[in-house]
């Protein structure tokens, strides 16, 4: 009975996937939905001993009942997409590509290739998502309506979600990146595309500010940040070894570089988004004493002190508090 939008607090991979795929067992939303640039976007979810990796498909795949959708903001790569329903085994039933989605093409790859720029300057995934980006500002790119290979997912995704909120169904709706790789309010021009803050990414899937119940701000318990760009009391590679928060990215495999928690960053990010909520992700990489801890009462007294420390100094509640890779390694205080 309510919509929350997901949405990434840092510079992305802050463990989205984990969180939305928790909401989608626990909260049984009849949509989710995927607003953000494209396939740019990892996301990674564990559920019963499988590990998904996503780049186009929304994490609720993991609740068979939920129905799995892409708006019309966002970039597909047919290719991408339709081998992640094959590898994953997704009812196609389940899926749909708004009409007007626009379209990643080879053109947009090579492109993004061979510039200099965004390869080494910006560190983009080269993925296409820039350059496609491009030819929709120029009004040239195609659209999912017109590609055969899409033809049995075509839908219309606002409709879709207006239906499920008159009818009091849960809807999620998945952020992709992070505040901080915004085109607008991040660190330009180390950035993605478009804007990826929560009223951009209502806006790609097609609903209003007025429609939305809960904004929930992803962070993870440090910083990563992979590409380029400024990440303020960025560690050592040592550092990070030392401390265990060694990461790779997962559509680039490039190692992510790290810093710890930065309240200001954070305080920044819940007023870009509007954030209701806060959820904390890898508190256990943090602490290793609460991994797979899935109650508050039994976290240690360190642990509480920093969820207690964050809700103090950004004044907007800790709700959802990750211990651990599975959808189940979660702690819920709603
Ligand atoms: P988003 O792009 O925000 O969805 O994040 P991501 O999926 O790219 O996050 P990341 O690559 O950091 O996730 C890497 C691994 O961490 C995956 O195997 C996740 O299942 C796992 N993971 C997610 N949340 C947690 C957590 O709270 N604790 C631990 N130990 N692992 C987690
Ligand atoms: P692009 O959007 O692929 O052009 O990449 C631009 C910048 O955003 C690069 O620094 C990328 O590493 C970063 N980026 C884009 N998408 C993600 C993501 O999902 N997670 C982390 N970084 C991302
Ligand atoms: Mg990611």
């Amino acid at each position: 009975m309510v919509v929350i939008v997901v949405v990434g607090g840092f510079f992305g991979d802050e463990g989205k996937g984990g969180v939305v795929g928790y909401l989608s067992i626990n909260d049984n939303p009849s949509i989710c939905v995927r607003g953000g640039v494209g396939p740019n976007a990892g996301h990674t979810v564990v559920y019963n001993g499988q590990e998904y990796k996503l780049r186009q498909i929304p994490s609720g795949l993991i609740n068979k009942e939920c129905r799995l959708l892409i708006g019309p903001g966002v970039l597909v790569n047919p290719d991408v997409l339709l081998g992640e329903i094959d590898r994953y085994s997704v009812d196609r039933d389940r899926v749909g590509v708004d009409k007007n989605t626009g379209i990643i093409e080879n053109i947009h790859i090579d492109r993004e290739r061979q510039s200099t720029h965004l390869r080494e300057k910006i560190g983009s995934t080269l993925t296409g998502c820039g350059e496609a980006n491009v030819d929709r500002v120029k009004r040239r790119l195609r659209l999912a309506a017109e590609l055969d290979l899409l033809k049995d997912f075509i839908t219309d995704v606002p409709a879709e979600i207006w239906g499920a909120i008159d009818s009091r169904k849960t809807v999620i709706v998945e952020g992709t990146q992070g505040t901080f790789l915004s085109l607008f309010h991040g660190t330009y021009p180390y950035v993605t595309s478009k804007d990826v803050t929560a009223g951009s990414i209502c806006s790609d899937v097609g609903i209003g500010p007025t429609d939305v119940d809960d904004v929930i701000v992803v962070f993870k318990s440090y910083v990563t940040r992979v590409g380029t760009g400024p990440l303020p009391n960025e560690l050592t590679i040592e550092e990070i070894k030392e401390r265990g928060w060694v990461e790779y990215g997962t559509v680039t495999g490039r190692p992510r570089r790290a810093a710890p928690f930065n309240f200001e960053l954070a305080k920044r990010a819940v007023r870009l988004n509007g954030a209701t909520q806060i959820a904390l992700t890898k508190l256990d990489v943090l602490y290793p004493k609460v991994a797979h801890v899935r109650d508050w009462s039994e976290l240690t007294q360190e642990a509480k002190e920093f969820v207690l420390e964050i809700e103090r100094t950004l004044g907007v509640p800790v709700t959802i508090i990750r211990t651990g890779p599975d959808v189940k390694d979660t702690i819920d205080r709603r």
